[in-house]
């Protein structure tokens, strides 16, 4: 006894991480998940091949740490949010996951809008219907795939189902609950108004719970697949973006969290139910009891710098790449990048919406291209960080940075300066699926409460100031940026037309 475990259901790979009762990582283990994309669009897994991966990195870590399934004193689930889950009577997975990163429901959006009423959905889930989200996914099997829908008797999302075959309960967080967009996200569970005008069983939805809340034990079956011990309790744990958040510590008002992954997420908790008028912000519940949060989600961050480097610069380093861009001024003499490569989120919902660079002159070379798309990434995430910092929650006092791209200084410092904001990095580097384990410490009162058990755990190790030279460039540099979608977003749909 004395581990607690935080498993991670990502889109990359099944993560399980063993941690100690101070809150030190004692092992990482992961193993991967294939992605299918059938058609254009279309975006599915296996839920079968999340359990064997979890079932295998739960080992692997069990082992790395030289400790037994005795040894663990509750698990922590977290994972990718949004992805529709479809089990029938018996359990049985009934077609292959569809997950958050699919784009195949912009109708069904249209549909959803239609049926509750755009401005009422907006006021009962807290957010506009987007493809990604797990609502229209359901409309989209029922008009798509009748045969399937009439089988359904249980929706989950991808953590949830490994939750099921671990304990054989049909649970969920609420933090993913809201994710669903099927959530009334003031009461914290599922909204009979929303479910009624999309005809959707109550039925068929999970019991929701607050992330440092058990949700069942491991079941004996579990046990012998995973090595884990019968009986240990599951926490709830939550949604990759607010497990990710208690991994960070960002679990107070004030306090805003960054990711530079191959997606840009910037998340606000908040203390009541807020909401951004327009819905471009999300508004989820957050994985800390009574808490909820914004979020604005940038598709392509990191992911822009990876595209570049693949297509345009294979034969480089990235450190050769990054230490080439430091060579180019700030603001690039007016060179701007757009990182819509796969559409976006925030604050344009806009499956359509694409990249672009803007603005080359004869004297733009490698060096200018490159440091556009850091400085073009972080406009993008400065769009999501305005609209936090104008959405009444009062003054953010830190901004803690994470992610793989934040791993370069000089992207730390575009982004500091481009925000105007101090950036802080942390000493924990396991995001989610450390946070899932916070969580599970806490549903087992080894530690108090999160805020405590953040406190005690995560340490601040380095900042970032802005540079006011640079910040007075990128102000100019950003109203520039601001202007660009909106100028060309009917040219992005011309262009959708061009085969
Ligand atoms: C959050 C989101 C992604 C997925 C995949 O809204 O869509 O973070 O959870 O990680």
């Amino acid at each position: 006894m004395g581990y607690f475990l935080g498993i991670d259901i990502s889109t990359t790979s099944s993560k399980a991480l063993v941690m100690d009762a101070a809150g030190k990582v004692i092992a990482v283990a992961s193993s991967p998940h294939t992605l299918q994309t059938p058609r254009p669009l279309w975006s599915e897994q296996d839920p079968l091949e999340w359990w064997e991966a979890a079932r295998l990195c739960i080992r692997s870590a069990l082992q790395k740490a030289g400790i037994s399934g005795d040894d663990v004193s509750a698990v922590g689930l977290t994972g990718q949010m949004h992805g529709l889950v479809l089990l029938d009577e018996a359990g049985r997975v009934l077609r292959p996951a569809i997950l958050w990163n699919d784009q195949r429901t912009q109708d069904q959006c249209d549909e959803i809008h239609r049926r509750v009423g755009k401005s009422e959905f907006i006021q009962i889930t807290g957010n506009v219907a987007l493809t990604g989200f797990t609502a229209p996914k359901i409309l989209w099997v029922k008009e798509n795939e009748p045969q399937v829908y009439a089988r359904v008797k249980h929706i989950l999302l991808p953590k949830d189902y490994v939750r099921y075959r671990m304990t054989h309960e049909y649970a969920m967080d609420k933090a993913d609950g809201a994710g669903t967009v099927l959530f009334d996200l003031k009461a914290r569970d599922w909204s009979d108004a929303v479910l009624s005008k999309l005809e959707i069983p109550r039925e068929w939805m999970p019991r929701t719970f607050e992330g440092t809340e058990f949700t069942g034990v491991v079941t004996e079956a579990a046990a012998q697949q995973t090595g884990l011990r019968a009986g240990t309790p599951v926490a709830a744990g939550g949604g990759d973006q607010a497990a990710g958040a208690v991994g960070m510590g960002a679990v107070e008002p004030g306090v805003v969290s960054l990711t530079l992954g191959t997606s840009g997420v910037v998340f606000a908790t908040t203390p009541s139910a807020l909401i951004e008028p327009d819905g471009r912000l999300h508004a989820f519940c957050h994985a800390v009891p009574g808490m909820w949060h914004f979020m604005g989600v940038m598709l392509s961050a990191a992911g822009s710098l990876q595209w570049y480097h693949d297509r345009l610069a294979p034969e480089m380093s990235f450190d050769d790449l990054i230490r080439e861009a430091e060579t180019a001024p700030a603001g690039c003499e007016g060179l701007q990048f757009l990182p819509y490569l796969m559409g976006e989120r925030t604050p344009y919902p806009d499956p359509l919406a694409r990249g672009a660079f803007i603005g080359l002159t004869l004297r733009h070379g490698r060096a200018h291209l490159t440091r556009a798309v850091l400085e073009g990434v972080s406009f993008g995430l400065k769009d999501s960080f305005t609209l936090i910092q104008n959405a009444g929650l009062g003054k953010v006092t830190q901004v803690r940075a994470s992610g793989g791209g934040t791993r370069s200084a000089l992207w730390r410092q575009i982004l500091a300066s481009v925000l105007d904001a101090e950036l802080v990095m942390v000493n924990t580097t396991e995001g989610g699926a450390y946070g899932a384990a916070l969580l599970a410490a806490v549903a087992a009162g080894v530690l108090s409460d999160i805020q405590s058990a953040c406190d005690a755990c995560i340490k601040i190790t380095g900042s970032t100031s802005p540079d006011p030279l640079q910040v007075k460039i990128y102000q100019a540099s950003y109203r520039v940026f601001q202007q660009l979608y909106p100028n060309l977003r009917d040219n992005f749909v011309q262009m959708s037309n061009i085969s």
